[in-house]
This record gives C-alpha cells, structure tokens and sequence, in this order.
C-alpha cells in the first residue's frame, strides 16, 4: 500500500487573487470556487465516516491508511478555509451551505457502513475531478498562482487516497446494493448542489446573464476532454461489480508531481 503523508503548503492566500483566477474565464472559476466552498463541511463529514469505522478495523495497513486521510483532509479543509475567507471578500457567499449542513446532521442518524458509502461515492467524484486537474491541460493550466498550486496539491492528495473509504467499507462488510444505491444519491446531491452554487458564485459576481459565460460552459462542460467526456467513463466505471479505485492507475503522474513540487510544501511524516 502507498503511504499517505501530510503535507502543508507554504502558501498565504490572504494577499487574495484575481476574480476570474482560472484563465479569466468565469464559468470554470465559479465551478472550481463552488467546489472549495464546499470543502470544509464535506471533508469533515468523510474525516468523520471513516474515524467511526477506526474500531472495526484490525488490519494495521488500513488503519494507517484511515489515519492518514484524515491527516489529509485536514489539511485540505485548513487550506480551503483561507481560499473562502477570500472568495467572501471578492463578494461570494456559500449560499447551499446550510442544506449542506442540515444533510449532514440527518446522515449522522445513519450506520457507519452507509455514511461510508455516501463518503466513498463522494470520493469517487473527487478522484475524477483530480485525475482531470493533474491529466489535462485546458482544466487547470491557465490558472493564476498560488491557486494552481492549491489545486494541483489537493488532487495529488486526493489521487493517491483515492481508495482509503472504499477499502474501509469492504472492509466492515459493505457490498454492491449499498455502494450503487448511494452512489446514485450522492449523484443527484453532487450534481444539483455543484450546478446550483456556481450558478449563485455568477450571479454574485454579474456574470450569470453574459452570453461569453454561457459559451464558456457549454466549451468546458461538452466540449473535447471537458467535463463530462472525460468524466463519464470513470462514472460509469463505478456500476461495475468488480470495480476498485485503483483499476485507474494513475499514482505515476501524481507521485510525477509532487516529486517536482516538493519545495511549496513541508512534509509532516506520517501520523501515528
Ligand atoms: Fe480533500
Ligand atoms: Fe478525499
């Protein structure tokens, strides 16, 4: 198994970043701010799914994994506090963030196995999300520094914990019906609320009614390699029996990265 160590960026957001930091493009900007707007509460909420499964779990493998995804996501959470404190500055505001916070509670009524199944479906769409950051290049490669950094630092991690909450719910006895049945719940939560914060982010920021916006959408989102051609295989993926995050092995081109990169951040080692 890959170690997963913590790493913090050096890096201050709080000299902010421009408005449109994603190549001047406001679609995909509000897209990927929509996406870290929603970081601190979801992340916490898997840090939470798989720490309840920690008692379960006897293979000690495993149980580093666990501990270092929550390592992780803490620090992903850290990072995306300060991005959004930013994004409140430029005008923006987490408008579904208390639906998201309402769900969250009721989800704690439900079984560990089940919130680990809504937390592996999640990261399933994170790990899409991430090998498109790192693999290809009208995603991310016009961004404006630090926040490339930032994005590109939170995929690799992502990319390389990929597996921890999937292996965690097969190993507490989680099968197929519960993986698929929540699976196509957190579809609708994941596509519904992605839609309806960027669509609030342009509102707020005047861009919702320009047709060069519009255009820009329908580019990223239907266009060669965008969001959903590349997305639908690996989402599609998921239905099948056998399925296992790392049947896309794409740990080369991140470990590729964070190997060239290890200068913009300190490596905390592994928790215990
Ligand atoms: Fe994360
Ligand atoms: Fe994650």
């Amino acid at each position: 198994m890959n170690t997963l160590k913590i790493r913090h960026l050096n890096i201050d957001l709080s000299q902010g970043f421009p408005r449109h930091w994603l190549g001047g493009d406001a679609f995909r900007t509000q897209l990927f701010n929509a996406q870290s707007m929603s970081f601190p509460l979801g992340e916490q909420y898997f840090i939470d799914s798989v720490r309840s499964a920690l008692p379960l779990i006897r293979n000690d493998d495993l149980r580093a994994q666990i501990k270092g995804f929550i390592g992780q996501e803490a620090t992903h959470r850290q990072m995306h506090a300060q991005y959004n404190a930013e994004l409140d500055k430029q005008g923006l505001s987490y408008w579904i963030g208390p639906f998201v916070a309402w769900r969250i509670r009721v989800a704690r009524r439900l079984s560990v196995r089940s919130n680990l199944a809504v937390t592996m479906a999640y990261e399933h769409f994170t790990a899409i999300f991430s090998d498109a950051v790192l693999g290809e290049p009208q995603w991310l490669a016009d961004a404006a520094e630090p926040l490339r950094t930032v994005w590109l630092w939170h995929s690799a991690e992502e990319t390389e914990h990929k597996s921890v909450a999937f292996d965690t719910y097969h190993a507490i006895g989680g099968g197929y019906a519960g993986r698929i049945a929540w699976f196509l719940y957190v579809t609708l939560l994941f596509s519904g609320d992605t839609l309806l914060q960027t669509m609030h982010n342009l509102y707020r920021d005047g861009s919702l009614w320009q047709p060069r916006t519009w255009w820009q959408g329908m580019k990223y989102c239907f266009g060669r390699n965008g969001l959903f051609r590349f997305s639908l295989p690996h989402y599609l993926a998921y239905f099948r029996p056998g399925f296992h995050p790392w049947d896309r092995d794409n740990l080369a081109q991140t470990q590729q990265w964070l190997n060239q990169q290890h200068a913009v951040f300190r490596e905390m080692g592994t928790p215990e």
